[in-house]
């Protein structure tokens, strides 16, 4: 039976991109619930993607310099040793405190926090499959679509979240794998690679392309699959899976080349699988309603996230677009907006990417490889971390920033860097692009000194003046 209570606006999913959109329709004055099945808000993100494999690279990252690096820094310590149990723990401290923190948010905004499956029964009314075992229906005018995705399978290969793994299983191994295979040389992959690489185990990455790295711009890639290679992952490019299964405790990974010939089975205590995710959509009663999917499972929407049904929208990924909790956060908040008011905006060319790895790699905006293709004349500064100060004092010079401009108006069109923070550094291109900052402008800036962020200023001097001063 419909609960008597109308909402404005009900979201299915408490995501980064659903729970964003629900404080954000609360704080609107728009009578809100969110619908979350998992029994922790947060979604993928909070819960096993984003913040537990930041804890994993984090702490992974400290146990490896600790063994390896700190010598060289005068700092002598006795034996080390993991204790990979506590690693674990650490990891989910940071997901719980976090999880919990999007609960008091919603109490605090006063968002109807409604924990079970959600599916349109019609248009206006979502039926709740409770938690705990209850049916309800929410009676709403506006309904946000924010379910997700999930890891996509590979045909004929059986995940036991044990030893054939997805990312939620290589967030949980009770022990270090002796050899791990990754099928994917995207970023879960890398990510995950080397948090286990650091622990100890033998990573080899089996890619299907000619490159690691999901798309990044080709001249990066080269200098972060060197990186990566002296790290000690070995990698098989234009190299297909045909098959995997446990046999005896072990697994047997049945790959070939690419383009056929050059078959072998290869054998690791652990395989994860990482080629990429898919929308979610799974028992939430699309057909009830009509609402159109294309040929990849997203829903379709148009430039105000409206379905074809004009009171439900969508964000995150289940839709169009990368499948990152930042575009998905800054989706909720348009989206919740323009519900509100009519008005709400993401710029599609200015969100950045950013690999977690050591050393980091992060972009923003367009890579050189499609500048080129455009036909746009540009001019490219590149300044390489070893001259910069604060690298050489934290010893870490690893990388290089690559800031590309057009030619005749000298605005910045895509920067691009592999380095020790790179990710936060990648805060301030962001910044200067969607203000649409020339590189002399950003040349012409102060930046504190010593600071990593110098080697910016230095790369959009050269974009813009062909010279440094310190190169
Ligand atoms: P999700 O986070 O997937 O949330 C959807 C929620 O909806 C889920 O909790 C699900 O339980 C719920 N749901 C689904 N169907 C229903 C239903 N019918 N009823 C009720 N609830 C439902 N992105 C980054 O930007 N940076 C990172 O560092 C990063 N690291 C990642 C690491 C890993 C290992 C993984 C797997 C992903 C990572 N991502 C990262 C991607 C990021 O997690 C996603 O882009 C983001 O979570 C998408 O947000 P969303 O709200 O669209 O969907
Ligand atoms: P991905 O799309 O980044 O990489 C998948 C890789 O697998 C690609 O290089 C692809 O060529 C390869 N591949 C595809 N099919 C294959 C096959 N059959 N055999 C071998 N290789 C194959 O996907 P990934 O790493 O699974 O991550 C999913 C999403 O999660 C990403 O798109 C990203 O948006 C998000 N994510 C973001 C993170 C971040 O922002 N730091 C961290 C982790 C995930």
């Amino acid at each position: 039976t419909p609960t008597s209570e109308e909402y404005d606006v009900v979201v299915i999913g408490g995501g980064p991109g659903g729970y964003p959109a629900a404080i954000k329709a609360a704080q609107s004055g728009l009578k809100t619930a969110c619908v979350e099945k998992r029994g922790s808000l947060g979604g993928t993100c909070l819960n096993v993607g984003c913040i537990p494999s930041k804890a994993m690279l984090n702490n992974s990252h400290i146990y490896h310099m600790t063994k390896h690096d700190l010598k060289s820094r005068g700092i002598d310590v006795g034996d080390v040793s993991l204790n990979l149990d506590n690693m674990l723990k650490a990891k989910q401290k940071a997901v719980t405190g976090l999880t919990k923190g999007v609960e008091f948010l919603f109490k605090k905004y006063g968002v109807d926090y409604v924990k079970g499956w959600g599916k349109f029964a019609s248009a206006n009314e979502i039926e709740v499959d409770g938690l705990d075992g209850q049916k309800s229906t929410l009676k709403t005018k506006n309904v946000i679509i924010a379910t997700g995705s999930e890891a996509t399978p590979i045909p004929g290969i059986e995940i036991d979240e044990k030893q054939i793994v997805t990312s939620t299983g290589a967030l949980e191994l009770s022990k270090v794998p002796k050899k791990m295979i990754v099928i994917g040389g995207g970023v879960i992959g890398l990510e995950l690679g080397s948090v286990w690489s650091r622990l100890g185990a033998d990573v080899t990455v089996v890619e299907y392309l000619g490159a690691i790295g999901g798309g990044m711009d080709s001249e990066l890639v080269k200098s972060f699959h060197k990186t990566l290679s002296r790290q000690g992952f070995k990698f098989k490019l234009n190299t297909k899976v045909n098959g995997a299964k446990v046999e005896n405790g072990v697994v047997k990974v049945d790959v070939e080349a690419a383009k056929g010939g050059n078959a072998e089975t290869l054998e690791a205590d652990v395989v994860l699988v990482s080629i990429g995710r898919r929308p979610f959509t799974e028992g939430l009663g699309l057909e009830n309603v009509g609402i159109e999917v294309d040929n990849r499972g997203r829903i379709v929407i148009d430039s105000e996230f409206k379905t074809n049904v004009d009171n439900i929208r969508c964000i995150g990924d289940v839709t169009f677009g990368p499948m990152l909790a930042h575009k998905a956060e800054d989706e909720g908040f348009a989206c919740a907006e323009m519900i509100a008011t009519g008005h709400g905006h993401v710029n599609y060319d200015v969100i950045p990417s950013v690999i977690y790895t050591h050393p980091e790699v992060a972009w923003v905006g367009k890579s050189e490889d499609e500048i080129k293709k455009s036909g746009t004349p540009y001019k490219v500064g590149s300044y390489p971390f070893v001259a910069n100060s604060r690298a050489r004092t934290n010893d870490d010079t690893e990388g290089l920033v690559k800031v590309i401009t057009d030619a005749e108006t000298d605005r910045i069109l895509g920067v691009h860097i592999i380095g020790p923070n790179a990710g936060e550094m990648v805060a301030e291109a962001g910044l200067a692009m969607e203000y649409g900052a020339s590189a002399e402008d950003v040349g012409r800036t102060c930046h504190a000194h010593p600071t990593l962020a110098e080697a910016f200023k230095e790369a959009c001097l050269i974009a813009s003046f062909g010279k440094a001063i310190n190169f």
